[in-house]
């Protein structure tokens, strides 16, 4: 099965912010994501609102006709609350900090791991698949298994990084994560810095990936060939997973 390709459309509502009013309509790029292709929407509200806004991820609940993935870190509150009341297809915990650029760091599972327990708990109980953002560190996803979670979502930067240089050394450690997720019956997601170029070589390289999210350069992309040539050349780079 192609591997699932959920666009996270945080950087539209960036572009709309910057001037406020509603241009570009982040519930109208939604609706189209999924027209034209996309298997999944994802969003990650931050507590500052800079990119999507809390009441954005309550207006688009309702137009999802694929997967939705709410990002976020669950020690904020109101994050948890807009989860449970949303209800999404899936919630991707991330230990953010406040006013962090971009995320940057997977979860320490073994630190963590109570914490992790009961708040998986709070969302699994509500019916919605859980993943947690985790980096390519074997010890990591094999405690992520404790935690009760369905998924783990490979932080893929340094990946991007190294994949100019040495691809067989960028997927590396990917590769050994993703067979510790598969043994302890882990679903696998990935994201951050997932391109037109590393998509492909990625997704081909890892057994049992399902989802990944993309979105800055999707929508960079998008400048130049239009939304829909974008997320049909990217679903493409997905038929040839494991
Ligand atoms: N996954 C997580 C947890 C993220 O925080 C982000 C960025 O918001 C992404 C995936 C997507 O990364 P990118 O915008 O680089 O495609």
């Amino acid at each position: 099965m192609a591997v699932k390709l959920s666009v996270n459309i945080n950087k539209i509502a960036t572009l709309r912010n910057s001037r406020g009013g509603n241009v570009p309509d982040v519930l109208q790029a939604a609706i189209n994501c999924q027209v034209f292709g996309a298997d999944g929407i994802t969003v990650h509200p931050r507590p500052d609102e800079r990119h999507i806004r809390y009441s954005d991820v309550r207006q688009i609940k309702p137009i999802i006709t694929t997967e939705f993935n709410i990002e976020g870190n669950p020690k904020e509150d109101k994050f948890v609350q807009l989860v449970l009341e949303t209800v999404p297809t899936q919630v991707t915990l991330v230990p953010d900090t406040a006013g962090q650029l971009t995320s940057d760091h997977g979860w320490d599972t073994l630190k963590e791991a109570q914490y992790l327990r009961e708040i998986i708990g709070v969302f699994r109980q509500a019916g919605i698949r859980v993943s947690i953002f985790v980096d390519p560190v074997a010890d990591m996803v094999a405690a992520a298994a404790d935690t009760g979670t369905d998924r783990i979502e490979l932080y893929t930067e340094a990946f991007a990084k190294e994949f100019h240089h040495d691809r067989d050394e960028a997927i590396a450690l990917y590769i050994q994560a993703a067979i510790v997720a598969n043994e302890k019956k882990l679903g696998i997601n990935a994201g951050h810095d997932l391109d037109m170029n590393n998509l492909a070589f990625f997704a081909s390289s890892i057994p049992g990936l399902l989802e990944v999210s993309i979105g800055h350069a999707l929508i960079a992309d998008a400048l130049y060939y239009g939304l829909e040539n974008t997320i049909q050349l990217y679903k493409r780079q997905l038929v040839h997973s494991r």
